[in-house]
């Protein structure tokens, strides 16, 4: 998909990126960190190298796509958008980073906007989002926390993010334990523990505080868990401690992450004491086993990071008597939108024998000039060819292909595209022919009330050098053709966004 907004005379074009594109993936890494760090001290993220592994192996679970804001060719903003795929089926999380000398232009905007279309695309109306505020601001006051405002996110759950420097010096004194065994391991689970682990991991994610955010956890079983396993074992050694009645039922565990691309930080993650086993102070011993564990697998990490809901007053005392701080607020935000309104459309990308495509020029009295493929909306009891083929008659004075192929598929979520809409969505067929001068069965006059007031046919490396102030949609149009025309039409149909 790709998308612009503009941005003082220049334009911002927006795309999801492939990750396996080296070069561009590590300009993309490096803005996405520049914007999630700045003013930061205590942020921490995934490496390269982790973050890399992750986009570029697909996870059953979940889809990441790593998404680009460019200014002609340089990255300029950067976009996690991520969808679990068994369950939470109507959310998505987006993570969006700007670093600080690229923002207020407008380029969160354009992310947001590629993230809206997408949304649409995959029929999703619940957006997340988590933003680290770090000490000395609140959410009235940080960057993050007031776009995310703007964009009518609300605030649901905060949690404290929390550290203690290691190696870990604490000396926690708790009183023997009694009734309960603990299981240390790092890496995979033992087989004999995996049922009783997975059981833990589906109690954890069902209770765990999350506060008001949309949550619908699919349960763990074995082989969803062994699979997650390899995946994390590729970037993380994983540390728990499992705790198991004296005959042997589950009660508990605890895990720390290290990560095996990233020296300076480990991560305390989930805690889970079952709540009929709670009060006997099994919270403190997994965390003390688990630390000695960590004692004997930490090589350089300077820092522990754990997070623990506000209110989680339990765990907040367990955490204060291991000496952990605050360095962070975790705020999670949520954003519930109304199914989008559409206008399909039909446009032909009409090639000459010079491989230049013809656009018509659109003016407004309020907005750039855009430079827009000829076809128009699809009526009610039209098919999309229908509509392509009456509307290059009445456009431009030609006839379409009887089964042209189906090049571009664009969804838009955004004001202004058509009246009565929230957006439109543009399906784009390829018509070539020798080149022509437009005469279709509208006239000038007719045109002109469609805001039709031009056409022109234009080279790659014309849409490509092109920077007066008009815009083209799809706003990448230089690259899509120089694609097509490289490639030949796509398999399916490509995701567009503006
Ligand atoms: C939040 C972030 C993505 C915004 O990027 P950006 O490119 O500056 O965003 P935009 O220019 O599109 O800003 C849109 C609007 O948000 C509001 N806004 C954004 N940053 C603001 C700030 N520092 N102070 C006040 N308003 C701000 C403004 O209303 C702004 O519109 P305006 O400039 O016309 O007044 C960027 O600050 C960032 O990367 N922060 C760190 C990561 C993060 O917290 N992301 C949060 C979302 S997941």
């Amino acid at each position: 998909m790709a998308l612009s907004f503009g941005w003082v005379g220049r334009v911002i074009t927006v795309r999801e990126i492939d990750p396996s594109d080296e070069t561009l993936f590590d300009g993309w890494y490096d803005v996405y960190r520049a914007g999630a760090v700045a003013d930061r001290p205590a942020a921490i993220l995934s490496s390269h190298d982790a973050l890399a592994y992750s986009l570029r192996t697909p996870n059953p679970l979940k889809q990441r796509l790593p998404v680009a804001a460019f200014a002609g060719d340089r990255v300029v903003g950067a976009m996690l958008f991520e969808t679990w795929t068994e369950s939470n089926l109507d959310s998505i999380e987006v993570e969006i980073c700007v670093p600080p000398a690229e923002r207020r232009r407008g380029i969160g905007t354009a992310l947001w906007g590629w993230a809206r279309s997408r949304a649409a695309v995959e029929e999703r109306t619940i957006f997340q989002c988590e933003l680290g505020v770090p000490e000395g601001f609140t959410t009235e006051t940080w960057p993050g926390s007031i776009f995310a405002a703007k964009l009518g996110f609300t605030v649901q759950h905060i949690e404290d993010h929390l550290v203690v420097p290691l190696p870990y010096e604490g000396a926690v004194q708790v009183e023997a334990l009694d009734g309960y065994e603990l299981t240390s391991w790092a890496g995979p689970c033992p087989e004999e523990h995996l049922q009783a682990f997975a059981d833990l991991r589906t109690a954890m994610d069902r209770d765990v505080p999350t506060g008001g955010m949309t949550k619908d956890p699919a349960p763990w079983h074995v082989e969803k868990l062994r699979a997650q396993e390899e995946r994390v074992d590729k970037t993380w050694l994983s540390l728990l401690t499992l705790a198991r009645t004296s005959d042997g039922r589950p009660a508990g565990y605890t895990v720390i992450y290290l990560p095996r691309t990233d020296p300076d930080t480990a991560q305390q993650l989930d805690t889970l004491v079952l709540r009929e086993h709670r009060g006997h102070n099994l919270g403190a011993h997994l965390k003390l086993a688990n630390l000695e564990q960590l004692a004997r697998h930490r090589t350089t990490q300077k820092l522990l990071h754990t997070w623990t809901a506000e209110t989680n007053s339990a765990m907040q005392k367990v955490n204060a008597r291991f000496g952990f701080r605050p360095v962070e607020k975790l705020v999670e935000c949520e954003l519930k939108v109304p199914v989008p309104r559409l206008r399909p459309a039909a446009r032909g990308v009409v090639l000459d024998q010079d491989d230049r495509i013809l656009l018509l020029r659109f003016e407004f009295d309020d907005r750039p000039r855009v430079w827009a493929a000829p076809g128009g909306g699809v009526e009610p009891g039209e098919s999309a060819h229908d509509a392509l083929v009456r509307e290059l008659r009445e456009e431009v004075g030609i006839e379409a292909p009887d089964d042209p192929p189906h090049l571009w598929h664009q969804v838009v979520v955004a004001d202004g595209h058509a009246k009565g809409y929230d957006g439109v969505i543009n399906d784009y067929y390829l018509v070539r022919l020798d080149s022509f001068t437009p005469s279709g069965a509208m006239s000038p006059e007719e045109l002109r009330a469609e805001n039709v007031h031009g056409h022109q046919w234009w080279s790659v490396s014309d849409l490509k050098s092109y920077s007066g102030p008009a815009v083209f949609s799809p706003r990448s149009l230089g690259v899509l053709l120089e694609t097509l025309l490289a490639e030949g039409p796509p398999e399916h149909p490509l995701q567009l966004a503006l």
